[in-house]
């Protein structure tokens, strides 16, 4: 790890990290560890390129391009630039009746990358108030055109979709649920894509498996009845359990099986758009048509808050007539700053190539990454793009995986800060099995894909000497 004294702060003290203890509600923090004085709040005060530095001038590798959002890399002064231009023009304005340049010339943009007529762009400030929009949305379209039982939807276990109460109960992590119940009823769950976990007869024939799948959503259809179910949400890579691609031949499964129950597929692109997966829309890359397409995240590469659902012409037929409006919006949506900095982002994605730069490196990261299979620890190492999973096992042979407690001591206690320790930021998540999982900036090549593996490998090796 490198420590640049530039950027250490100046009483040298960790004043900040106190502060944050006494007043900074952390999201998705036990903050017991900081109240038991166990752990110190990681301060992170500046970024360039795919480095970030703490408030004590240590660097890291920023493995997860700050939660799968930082696509252009941290420190690009034009991103700043453009919001900050955006402001002294006009810093605010709601695309609520009316409109203003940036919005409509975003909105015009991201219809242009959306496959086939996904036109109708409908911005929010994130990815669960997307998934929410998508939900509503579908509710409100059956309810339109004379099929108003129309409201379940169906989603995968372990997948996540958001916080806001919908898109929670789309979400298929128990953990996440259980102490906000009741949720919104009618969220059924099928089962995800995660070949590794197969069941046992389908554990050597990947396309098999993917039929399997699709097909437990086709009788989940059948079972609450095709005339009650509105949509399915899934991602084209499932992000919880650990960057799960969808098998051959699935998508195009899940497709027709909505095609033939009248059921809306909604693609949630939350963490896979915006090049992660190396296009603009992962599920181009797949060749699979969705009805839907929610987004956030690396839209902006999180020099501003974005989000947007992408709707097709179809979804909007309805809303064109009479006194029907969809009763639905938010304040910030499609805000001004927000838009011309992913507008500007959507200049550099093109102007340096970032696609073709993680179409042409991809092989070369999950090759590197691979080269871990040689540790006992490593059962699993999947996913597509710049977006991967390290599967932890206990056992190779057999793949038994840790119970609770080995987990908590696992991922908990030591993989976590022992990889920030050690300069790599990325994440050590349970939400399932126990993977590791990588998504840094795509600008990142060989010699951050090489620092990574060598952190992963020194760490996970101590990790196993101390199971
Ligand atoms: C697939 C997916 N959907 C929805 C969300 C929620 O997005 P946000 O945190 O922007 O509300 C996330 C967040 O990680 C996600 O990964």
């Amino acid at each position: 790890m490198t420590t640049d004294p530039q950027y250490v702060t100046e009483s040298g003290d960790d004043r900040l990290a106190q502060a944050a203890q006494r007043h900074l509600w952390m999201h998705f923090t036990r903050h017991s560890i900081y109240e038991t004085g166990e752990g110190h709040v990681p301060v992170i005060v500046r970024g360039e390129g795919p480095y970030i530095w703490d408030d004590q001038g240590r660097r890291y590798l920023d493995g997860l391009a700050g939660l799968f959002v930082v696509q252009a890399g941290h420190g690009r002064k034009e991103l700043a630039a453009a919001g900050a231009r955006q402001g002294e023009e006009l810093a605010f304005f709601p695309v609520w009746s009316y409109a203003h340049p940036r919005a409509i010339e975003l909105a015009e943009r991201l219809a242009h990358y959306a496959p086939g007529d996904l036109n109708r762009v409908f911005f929010t400030t994130g990815g669960g108030e997307a998934v929410e929009s998508a939900w509503k949305l579908a509710k409100q379209y059956f309810k339109l055109t004379g099929k108003p039982m129309k409201h379940k939807v169906i989603s995968r276990t372990i997948a996540y979709h958001g916080t806001p109460h919908g898109a929670l109960s789309i979400t298929g992590l128990t953990t996440a649920k259980e102490y906000f119940e009741p949720l919104v009823p009618s969220g059924i769950k099928v089962p995800n894509t995660n070949f590794y976990r197969a069941p046992e007869e389908y554990r050597y024939d990947e396309k098999a498996f993917g039929l399997w799948a699709a097909e437990r959503i086709r009788e989940a259809i059948e079972f609450e009845g095709a005339n009650t179910v509105a949509a399915v949400f899934l991602e084209p890579v499932q992000n919880s359990g650990g960057c799960i691609p969808p098998p051959p031949g699935y998508l195009e499964r899940v497709r027709e099986i909505c095609d033939e129950n009248d059921v809306l597929l909604v693609a949630d692109e939350t963490i896979t758009a915006f090049g992660r997966i190396g296009d603009i829309f992962a599920i181009k890359r797949f060749g699979v048509q969705p009805d839907i397409i929610t987004c956030a995240k690396g839209m902006t590469s999180g020099y501003a808050p974005a989000g947007a659902m992408i709707a097709s012409e179809r979804l909007f037929e309805p809303f064109k007539h009479g006194k029907t409006s969809f009763l639905h919006g938010y304040t910030w949506g499609g805000h001004p700053v927000s838009s011309a900095v992913a507008l500007a982002n959507l200049d550099l994605f093109e102007r340096e190539g970032i696609i073709e730069h993680v179409r042409d490196n991809e092989g070369a990261f999950r090759r590197t990454l691979e080269k871990l299979y040689d540790l006992p620890i490593v059962g699993d190492v999947r996913g597509a793009g710049f977006f991967y999973g390290i599967e932890l096992v206990k056992d190779k042979e057999t793949r038994e995986t840790f119970d609770d407690d080995e987990s908590e001591r696992l991922l908990r206690g030591f993989l976590d800060k022992a990889l920030f320790d050690n300069g790599l930021y990325c994440r050590a998540d349970d939400r399932g099995d126990p993977v590791v999982q990588l998504a840094p900036p795509l600008i990142c090549d060989q010699s951050h894909f090489d620092e990574m593996e060598q952190i992963l490998r020194h760490v996970l090796t101590e990790a196993w000497a101390r199971l």
